[in-house]
């Protein structure tokens, strides 16, 4: 947008530099309107759908987003004291409580095997605070960490809304890092991007989060030890921190066996290293309950930074005096509503039945995961490559930008075929494709869609 007519108001004039940078991109939500009003095949909302029938039991053939079958039961069922009341600023302590629990579940570290692992992840761990959604969490932690002009390092191919919070909102340069070579993660693309920002700056700050979004890239065993290994070995000779943050949003849908089964964030927590990890999750995924903005900001913290367990919980209670400063100053707090029916969720229903319910989501999506990626394997065509995928919502389709320009191949994919997709164009940093969001497309039209995604690729031949 141009802002033509705002721009010659007295309004302008007066904002900020912020309010004069920021805008909200038209991409996606340009594409995905065309798509609704253009296409027969919808590959471009990233939340999970499916006819209502494959996912609960009964015939329903509603197309619906995907749902936890009890989730019903809990909205009208409210106490008005869970409706009315604010909720206090870092989110209810019960909630924060449980989160806590899931995520030293969600470690999958085994009792009697890896107790001192465990043992770790509980005391060397933040309290939870929640945050409205992650996309907020996200905000507020790099909020937290960076000053305006210093750097955050990002992969190139990344969630087109970090642009907006770096830098639209805050003010922060991205320093991007090419995400793969020859298919495996780039480390040591990573590493020169620590190299350089540090040349600068006293600290380092990166995001990464697996499943990632638009690629569905999560590492191979092998490349997470040798991420972690990285980060070791340049933390120790730049010694200064290195903070990741680390965007789960997409957490528990991992589909490839031959990937790492669970967050970064578990690995890091247990370095001794000066290498903070800061989980950013949220209900919106996990629970399948988009609408319900409720995230969660989760600290590793490390043994050496203090002297006994009086310090240790000391320093939790500043810490969560900060992040509340931040609720507090933004959002003052979140929903009540949707906090307590999470609370509800798993206190009445627990861990394990929700893990089980949601499976048959989980599964259904890997079906899909599997049929995509076979049928794109059959394209023969050297203009087009497809990422390294293990999960997540999304596939992304690279396109030789001499033959082909992203933006120009949905728009025709969109017009003679009919199938909406998301193409990401920046060439700045290498990147020319289209994502497709298969959470969103039923497995029977993965054949026709990527038939014709092939028909549209021979017209550019
Ligand atoms: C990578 C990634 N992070 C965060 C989010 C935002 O999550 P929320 O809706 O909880 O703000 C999304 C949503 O699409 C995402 O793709």
């Amino acid at each position: 947008m141009k802002f033509d007519i705002l721009k010659n108001t007295p309004l302008y004039e007066a904002l900020s530099e912020r309010g004069k940078r920021i805008y909200l991109p038209e991409g996606i939500f340009y594409w995905t309107g065309r798509a609704k009003k253009e296409a027969e095949y919808i590959g471009t909302i990233g939340a999970a759908y499916a006819y209502e029938k494959d996912f609960l039991s009964g015939n329903s053939v509603n197309w619906v987003p995907c749902y936890l079958e009890y989730i019903n039961d809990y909205f009208n069922n409210l106490d008005i004291n869970d409706l009315v009341p604010y909720a206090s600023v870092s989110g209810l302590e019960e909630l924060r409580t449980i989160w806590k629990e899931w995520i030293i579940k969600k470690s999958l570290f085994k009792i009697n095997t890896e107790e001192e692992k465990l043992l770790k992840l509980e005391k060397y761990t933040s309290l939870p605070i929640i945050t409205a959604g992650v996309t907020n969490a996200i905000f507020m932690s790099s909020a937290m960490l960076l000053n305006p002009s210093e750097s955050i390092i990002c992969p190139n191919k990344r969630w087109g809304n970090y642009d907006n919070i770096f830098t639209k909102f805050l003010g922060v340069n991205i320093q991007s890092f090419e995400f793969f070579v020859d298919n495996k993660l780039n480390l040591e693309g990573l590493k020169e991007a620590i190299y350089k920002v540090v040349e600068t700056q006293n600290k380092i700050i990166l995001i990464l989060g697996f499943p990632n979004n638009p690629t569905g890239f999560i590492p191979s065993w092998e490349e997470n030890a040798q991420l972690i290994e990285i980060l070791k070995e340049t933390q120790k000779e730049i010694s200064r921190p290195l903070v990741i943050l680390i965007d789960d949003a997409y957490e528990p849908y991992i589909f490839s066996k031959n990937v790492v089964n669970r967050s970064l964030f578990y690995d890091v927590q247990q370095l001794d290293e000066n290498i903070i990890p800061i989980k950013l999750d949220g209900i919106t995924k996990e629970l399948l309950l988009y609408g319900g903005r409720i995230g969660f900001v989760t600290i590793g913290l490390k043994p050496k930074w203090v002297n006994n367990d009086k310090e240790l919980e000391i320093l939790k209670s500043e810490i969560d005096n900060k992040l509340s400063g931040f609720n507090r100053s933004s959002i003052s707090n979140c929903n009540h509503f949707y906090q307590a029916v999470t609370t509800k969720i798993f206190k009445e229903k627990g861990m394990d039945n929700i893990i089980k319910t949601r499976s048959i989501i989980q599964d259904m999506l890997k079906l899909r995961f599997e049929k995509i990626n076979s049928e794109l394997k059959k394209i023969k065509n050297p203009n087009i490559s497809v990422d390294p995928n293990g999960g997540g919502f999304f596939v992304f389709l690279n396109l030789n930008p001499s033959k082909i320009k992203a933006r120009t191949f949905a728009d025709h994919l969109l017009r003679k075929y009919k199938v909406g997709v998301i193409p990401i164009e920046n060439l700045n940093e290498n990147i020319n494709g289209i994502r497709i969001a298969y959470c969103s497309i039923d497995i029977n039209q993965i054949p026709e869609i990527i038939n014709r995604i092939n028909l549209a690729l021979n017209d550019f031949n």
